[in-house]
């Protein structure tokens, strides 16, 4: 089956496109480097041509709220509009638990926007719904900081590792079409401010974690369940204690709210 990984070059994306390729897949990593910009249509058409399913795994490069709006939106429609040509059975799409409840974050009211887009077009979709990736817990913890505090809600969090993530996408992806949402956690559920004191001790961080129930999570306050599955969800495999991964850097210094 070809399938085409929007994004295919970054953590999720290269991740996915392996473990399809090991199950003798034809997996196709799309991105600018590989001469696919779905922001400007450029390379799309001959990239999806004969693909049975795309799974879109891109992210914006910057995450200023009217930049990533623009993003998601612009490229989520020239994708789809491609697919129509190509006849794709199945878009794929990665997004974040808590969505539709978190309205004053702008990454996330992006990524509303795109779900949104993909709902109403004709084609059949699966919408997956991933906690924060323990990739991002550094970048969480940056975002978080002012005048070298980490301001964190006493709010429920369960991440989950980037490998947990590109191995449950790529089951549903050579599935058939949920038409529908799922979500995804890790195995461990903590309380956002503790998990953090904890994580950043442990690396010898001297950033103090202070426990403040009004604390902005990139723009949006947090209630108790905001930011973990409400009901029942797919849970990744790897503890954060066994972890060896690696941080990856995102743009959180440009997410305004
Ligand atoms: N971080 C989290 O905790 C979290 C949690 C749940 C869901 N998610 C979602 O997971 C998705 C993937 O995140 P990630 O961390 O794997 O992203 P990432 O590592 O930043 O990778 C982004 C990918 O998008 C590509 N890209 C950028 N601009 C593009 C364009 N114009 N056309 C085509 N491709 C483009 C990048 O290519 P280049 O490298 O060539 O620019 C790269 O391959 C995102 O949609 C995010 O919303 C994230």
């Amino acid at each position: 089956m070809k399938i085409v990984v929007i994004g295919g070059t970054g953590l999720i994306g290269s991740k996915l496109v392996t473990k399809l390729g090991e199950h003798g897949h034809e997996a196709v990593a799309a991105a600018p480097d590989t001469g696919v910009n779905t922001l400007t249509g450029e390379g799309v058409a001959d990239a999806l041509a004969g693909a049975s399913v795309v799974v879109d795994v891109s992210n914006s490069p910057s995450w200023e709220d009217a930049a990533v709006l623009e993003f998601f939106q612009t490229s989520t429609r020239n994708l789809l509009a491609a697919e129509t040509v190509a006849g794709v059975g199945h878009h794929v799409a990665l997004s974040v638990v808590g969505t539709e409840r978190l309205p004053d974050s702008g990454y996330l009211r992006a990524k509303v926007a795109q779900e949104k887009l993909i709902e109403g077009s004709a084609i059949p979709y699966s919408l997956v719904h991933a906690t924060q990736f323990f990739e991002f817990v550094a970048g969480i913890a940056d975002g978080a900081t002012e005048d070298g505090k980490v301001r964190m809600a006493p709010v429920l969090f369960q991440p989950i590792a980037g490998d947990d993530v590109a191995q449950a996408l790529g089951r549903i992806a050579v599935g058939s079409p949920l038409n529908g949402r799922v979500e995804l956690a890790g195995p461990e559920r903590y309380r956002m401010d503790e998990f953090f004191r904890k994580v950043l001790s442990e690396s010898n961080d001297p950033r103090e974690v202070v426990t403040d129930e009004h604390a902005r999570y990139f723009g949006t306050e947090l209630t108790e369940g905001s930011l973990v599955p409400a009901g029942e969800a797919i849970l990744g495999e790897t503890r954060y204690a066994d972890w060896h991964g690696q941080a990856r850097d995102y743009p959180v210094s440009q997410a305004t709210g």
